[in-house]
């Protein structure tokens, strides 16, 4: 039997990514919405492009959760998305509620799943997620750093006009704040700070910073989706595959980077155990205090979950 990937929200994130997955064919794929027809729609859509992209993945589209049980792995981008001017908090309130929601449906069906949160505010949803579910902490899993990694790759290849294949890059803290580490992001495996200025790297760390807002003001109507589904893509086939893939994960932190009982944004070696291990870099002082500065901003935020999950 192949494994099964639930994917909740079958808007522009979730349709991308069952499209991308379908491809790779690491596992059949359940698409879940609220709204009628749509994930139907979506799923027949898919299988009908099979026979073309020579895929045969299954894929069933439902409103409900009976489907889902028995998944290896599901992924939670249910919620609203941000709007030009909105920041990812703004939508803390109305996403706690939904993501609290799915997760108790999720795991009633699937108890030994891992969930992978992509709704927004990211690491708070992380945080939900594990204390609805009552899940140890290795299959609770946030993506937003393969996501801004990606972002900060494509800028450091455009900057240097270099193939974005040669470019190796790692990044830590919270999708709101994440940090690019310059000294660890190499290109043909000579770090950056050897081949730009501080300047010119600051301003890159900035638009990576600001990546999501940057697509949310050009497209006026929603959020990124192409980058996000493939930063999606990669997780849920690193842990389906048992790679054993370190990738920039939001995990909680429980005494490593001297963080405690936080999700946040760290490299972490991904498997069919789901998180399988934290890796922990030597950082700077400088480093080590941006980090500390966004895992509060985090816990702010997961006060106000407590608060409103009760
Ligand atoms: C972004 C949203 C999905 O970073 O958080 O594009």
């Amino acid at each position: 039997m192949r494994p099964k990937i639930t994917i909740v929200g079958a808007g522009n994130v979730g349709g991308t990514a069952a499209q991308r997955l379908a491809e790779k064919e690491v596992g059949d794929i359940v698409l879940v919405d609220v709204a009628e027809g749509i994930p139907q729609g979506k799923s027949l859509d898919l299988l009908e492009a099979g026979p073309i992209c020579g895929y045969d993945t299954n894929i069933t589209g439902t409103n409900t959760y009976d489907e889902t049980e028995g998944s290896s792995i599901c992924v939670i981008t249910a919620g609203r998305a941000r709007k030009p001017g909105m920041t990812r908090s703004d939508l803390l309130e109305n996403n706690v509620n939904v993501v609290k929601s799915v997760v108790e449906e999720l795991v009633k069906r699937s108890p030994e799943t891992i969930l992978l949160l992509v709704t927004n505010p990211l690491d708070a949803m992380a945080y939900v997620a594990y204390k609805v579910s009552g899940f140890p902490k290795e299959r609770v899993i946030g993506m937003a750093g393969v996501l801004d990694t990606s972002r900060f790759a494509t800028f450091v290849s455009m900057e240097l006009g270099v193939s974005v294949e040669n470019v190796q890059a790692t990044l830590i803290g919270g999708h709101s704040d994440p940090l690019p580490l310059a000294r660890y992001t190499t290109v043909a495996g000579v770090p950056i700070t050897e081949l730009l200025s501080k300047e010119r790297i600051d301003a890159l760390i900035k638009r990576t910073i600001h990546g999501g807002a940057e697509i949310v003001h050009l497209l006026k109507t929603g959020s990124a989706y192409f980058a996000p589904s493939a930063a999606i893509t990669e997780m849920v086939t690193a842990i389906l595959m048992d790679k054993k893939k370190i990738l920039p994960s939001t995990v909680l932190c429980q005494g490593e980077y001297g963080l405690k009982d936080i999700f946040i944004g760290v490299p972490a070696k991904l498997g069919l155990k789901g998180v399988e291990g934290i890796i922990e870099l030597h950082l700077t002082e400088e480093e080590g205090n941006l980090l500390r500065k966004s895992a509060q901003e985090v816990k702010a935020e997961c006060s106000e979950v407590d608060r409103l999950i009760k």
